[in-house]
């Protein structure tokens, strides 16, 4: 494997599968959000005409997390418009393993499927960015997109004491915050325009709700303080070096409730202009399904081994990329899995307090 191929394999979410096996939370939180999605379907300005219905999965990894919604989804807009075909875009980055998404969709993986199940359902794929127009003006009648609205196109600056945006100092942190707010106006902006009129935008996203939490931080040990302790041991210790250190930055923002909505409340945005308009608004926690169960078997070991794959199935990405390109495929695999291990052996020493609790805005919005 060379590599470019190695790394390509790594920018994206943990492929073949992996991602939708260890991210039960992901799929929890999304069928916990399946409910708000119909109800943007019943609101769709739609009658059966027979022209095609288009709706989208936005940064949908393998797809096994939202099955269960679109089943649902697509299901309920199959009864409001009986003649109408569906398109179903799944939307990722390049390097997204969309063979798993389609080995998936077709029934060829454990995860059950809609396709067949529903009639005149057409699946398609597009890996163009979010941040980029991904459909004809007009042409989009319902996109839902989870957990990806965080990822920003490129970092601003390195963090230099940190791995992460919410560790960042306050310079730092005020150049994410602004990058992340060009891009989040920029993203409504070409979603607005993609839709038709009365088409619906759902956006479930990680955010900082009003007690400070974010995803991984909501009281107990923090994930994102727990992995740059790590990261910075490694670099102390020789295991990468200190540019490596430095070089390791989630391409993350995680925005506030204000930031979120500013751009729909600001009478003189882009977003406005383009007749996008905020129909509801609200924040969700998902508890960490391997933590509450760890409250029930107690075994500590049981519990590393589950919950650090679902800490790696997101982030061995951005580890990964911070790493020189002159290592070796094998020397990476073998500093992650290292890194890996001793996240494993903290939390089986010491596993009070360690979870992953998920903290997302659902958003929906309307374009008029
Ligand atoms: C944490 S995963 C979420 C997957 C799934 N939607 C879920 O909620 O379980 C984030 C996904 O967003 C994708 N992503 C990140 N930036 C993106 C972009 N600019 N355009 C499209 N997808 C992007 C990643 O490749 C990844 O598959």
């Amino acid at each position: 494997v060379t590599d470019a191929v190695e790394t390509a394999r790594f920018m994206a979410m943990k492929g073949a599968g992996y991602y939708s096996k260890v991210t039960v939370s992901a799929r929890d939180a999304i069928d916990a959000a399946t409910p708000s999605v119909i109800e943007a379907v019943h609101r769709l300005p739609i009658g059966d005409d027979g022209s095609p219905v288009r709706v989208a999965d936005l940064g949908c990894a393998d797809g096994g997390t939202s099955i269960g919604l679109w089943h649902q989804v697509l299901t309920a807009l199959r009864q409001r418009v009986p003649g109408r075909a569906i398109e179903i875009v799944y939307t990722d980055l390049p390097q997204n393993d969309f063979s798993q998404l389609f080995r998936m969709l077709h029934g060829q993986t454990d995860i059950e499927s809609y396709y067949g199940k529903i009639p005149n359902i057409y699946p398609f794929a597009s890996a163009t960015s979010f941040h980029q127009a991904i459909f004809p003006p007009s042409s989009l009648h319902l996109a839902f997109s989870a957990h990806a609205s965080h990822y920003i196109s490129k970092v601003p600056c390195p963090i230099s004491e940190h791995v992460h945006m919410v560790g960042a100092t306050e310079a730092e942190r005020a150049a994410y915050e602004q990058t992340g707010s060009l891009e989040w106006e920029r993203l409504l902006g070409l979603r607005a325009r993609e839709l038709v009129p009365g088409g619906r935008l759902c956006m479930l996203s990680f955010g900082i709700d009003e007690d400070g939490h974010y995803v991984g931080h909501t009281g107990g040990v923090s994930v994102f303080d727990t992995f740059n302790t790590l990261w910075r041991q490694l670099a102390d210790e020789g295991g990468i070096t200190h540019d490596e250190y430095l070089r390791t930055n989630f391409p993350q923002v995680f925005r506030t409730t204000e930031q979120f909505t500013a751009p729909l409340h600001d009478e003189k945005s882009d977003v406005r202009a383009a007749g996008l308009r905020l129909e509801s608004i609200e924040w969700r926690i998902q508890e960490c399904p391997f933590a509450r169960s760890f409250k029930e078997h107690r075994d500590p070991e049981r519990f590393a081994r589950e919950y650090v794959p679902t800490l790696r199935s997101w982030s061995e990405p951005t580890f990964a990329n911070g790493l020189s390109p002159d290592r070796s495929p094998h020397e990476r695999l073998a500093v992650l899995d290292g890194f890996y291990g001793r996240y494993g052996q903290l939390v089986a020493k010491d596993p009070e307090g360690h979870k992953m609790d998920l903290v997302d805005i659902l958003m929906t919005c309307v374009r008029e």
